[in-house]
């Protein structure tokens, strides 16, 4: 695709003798409004180098510059050059790039050889899968996708929480009170109902504290039977998870969770040991972090057993050993700042110079608007639970819009789950939100539906227009302002895609696909397609397509489905 900013900057080089290119970019500013121009470049750098006033430096360069067909205009308007694109340019160098690429349309290879590690969702086992986790899911499988897209080596990890006293007590407590028939018949619900049992006896009675710890330690150990019950829990709630997974469309490369790190750690806590990192403190061994303004990292308790922080070091340092990562993301909720921090900070203490490359991509909370999450289940919002009612909400308004669709209850499950994963993507990542039924499955407004629907009439358009790929168009044809502005929305989502990427941001792949579906409805209402004159026809047809092929892959990026009709 052709870059116009860049040819900003050609043109500029050529009469400015003086600056280099790189400079000349950093000059050139966005105008607030399209009717000053696409581009402006500011004089005041160059009067400073001619020693003369930026307005008629302005002035004379404009005489000069020479934008070739790029540009429809070029204007001096007081200190500044505007420039404007030349639409049908404009329409030409878009709608042959996205016929060219398709779906590829807007990726680059910038990660070619380069190994993107993205850790998400990471539940802790015997617990339930509930509303506030899916934000690390959502977020972390689209930032998985926008890395796959520009070409990365990508690896999806799933760090499930598998490990830690809490499974000394479930242990316990099963061995008290625990029934195997009752557990696989509810597995996380009933686990949790012993878990909190076990912490409520536990206040009372010292002594299960001391049994817990017993069990976690004989785990630790590698006792056979403490083993067994914790494969088994492990067994029963990765089963729980998996269909939560398969609703969202979401599948993981691995899933070594934290109980795969625990042979690995000794070997890293000599290492500390021989670095001089660690210090004795009330029993325990910990790393202290005063000098960086943090309290010291916990590294083994006083009963000896080691901890999360350890499990995520090693882990760290196992991932640069089998995988040799460029990135090692981590999409984790933004309570876990602090410990994030930390042993990164240990990490860089140990003089691994990749610490650098471990990156914590935290997100804000997920709040409920009074009472609409409760479920069957009680207390508890089961994110399944969650996901079902949104088919079944979806299902209906089809069947009040659409009754005559086939494939009704396959597109209320893409559509019905897409809206929440839409509505989680749809805010900045470190926001918090709060979750309303309401506007998630609306179909105006900024939803996922919206854009589904906007992607399925265009799709409709297409076939009513009998519409050929390979159809030769008139590209100047295109200039009505509506479609102009449609033009440029597409044309900025390459730009916008790499900027997700280095923001760790989806929303802003969101949002973008919302303007162009915004700038596709406006298109839509005031261009005519099926009924203009035939040249016009085709070329608003071409235009129809590439939208479409755009909000697809927009979508898809963020691990939505885009049905053909709804
Ligand atoms: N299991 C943890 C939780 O649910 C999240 C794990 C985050 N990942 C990590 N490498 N520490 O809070």
């Amino acid at each position: 695709m052709i870059d116009f900013k860049q040819e900003v900057v050609n043109a500029i080089f050529e009469v400015s003798n003086g600056l280099d290119k790189e400079e000349i970019e950093s000059l050139i500013e966005t105008p607030p409004s399209y009717d000053m121009g696409d581009y402006a470049f500011a004089c005041f750098r160059l009067a400073k180098i001619f020693r003369k006033d930026p307005k008629s430096i302005a002035e004379e360069l404009t005489k000069k510059i020479d934008g070739g067909d790029f540009f429809e205009a070029i204007e001096n308007v007081g200190p500044y050059i505007n420039f404007f694109i030349n639409k049908s340019k404009l329409a030409e160098t878009v709608i042959e790039s996205i016929k060219e690429r398709g779906a590829k349309f807007g990726s680059t290879n910038m990660g070619q050889g380069r190994k993107a590690l993205v850790e998400f969702s990471s539940p802790n086992i015997a617990k339930p899968f509930h509303i506030g986790h899916i934000r690390s899911t959502v977020i972390g499988n689209s930032l998985y996708k926008i890395f796959k897209f520009q070409g990365f080596d990508t690896e999806r990890l799933n760090h499930l929480g598998d490990y830690g006293t809490q499974f000394g007590m479930l242990i316990a407590a099963y061995k008290k009170w625990g029934d195997m028939e009752v557990i696989e018949s509810d597995p996380i619900n009933e686990l949790l109902k012993l878990y909190v049992k076990f912490n409520e006896e536990a206040e009372k009675d010292e002594e299960l504290k001391e049994e817990a710890r017993y069990w976690f330690k004989e785990l630790e150990a590698g006792n056979e039977e403490a083993l067994e019950l914790w494969q088994w829990i492990r067994d029963v709630s990765l089963k729980e998870f998996n269909k939560v997974y398969d609703l969202l469309g979401i599948e993981f490369d691995s899933y070594t969770g934290e109980s795969f790190y625990s042979d690995k750690m000794p070997r890293v806590i000599k290492e500390m040991e021989e670095k001089g990192l660690l210090q004795e403190s009330e029993g325990a061994v910990i790393i202290d972090l005063e000098e960086y303004g943090m309290p010291p990292a916990l590294i083994k308790k006083s009963d000896g057993s080691t901890l999360y922080t350890t499990r995520d070091i090693a882990a760290a340092i196992y991932r640069k050993e089998h995988y040799d990562f460029y990135k090692n993301i981590y999409v984790v909720g933004s309570q876990q700042n602090l410990h994030f921090k930390q042993w990164i900070k240990v990490i860089e203490l140990m003089g691994y110079d990749w610490a650098d490359d471990c990156v914590h991509v935290p997100f804000g909370m997920v709040s409920l608007e009074d009472g609409t999450l409760s479920t069957r289940r009680g207390r508890v919002v089961f994110l399944e639970d969650v996901l079902e009612k949104a088919i079944e909400s979806t299902l209906e308004i089809i069947e009040e819009r659409n009754p005559d669709l086939n494939n009704k209850e396959e597109v209320a499950k893409e559509v019905g789950i897409g809206a929440i994963i839409f509505q989680e993507l749809f805010n900045n990542r470190i926001k918090d939100y709060v979750f309303s039924w309401e506007k998630t499955l609306s179909f105006e407004g900024e939803t996922g539906p919206y854009v589904q629907y906007t992607h399925a009439r265009a799709n409709s358009l297409l076939k009513k227009g009998n519409f050929k790929l390979d159809e030769e168009i008139d590209h100047s044809l295109l200039n009505q302002d509506n479609e102009v502005s449609l033009l440029r929305f597409l044309y900025q989502f390459p730009a916008v895609v790499t900027d997700a990427l280095n923001k760790y941001e989806p929303s802003i792949i969101t949002r973008h696909i919302v303007e162009i579906t915004k700038a596709f409805n406006k298109f839509y209402n005031s261009c005519p397609v099926l009924s203009a004159e035939e040249e016009l026809r085709k070329a608003r047809l071409m235009l129809v397509y590439v939208t479409k092929v755009v909000l697809k892959t927009g979508l898809d990026l963020l691990g939505i489905a885009a049905p053909d009709r709804m």
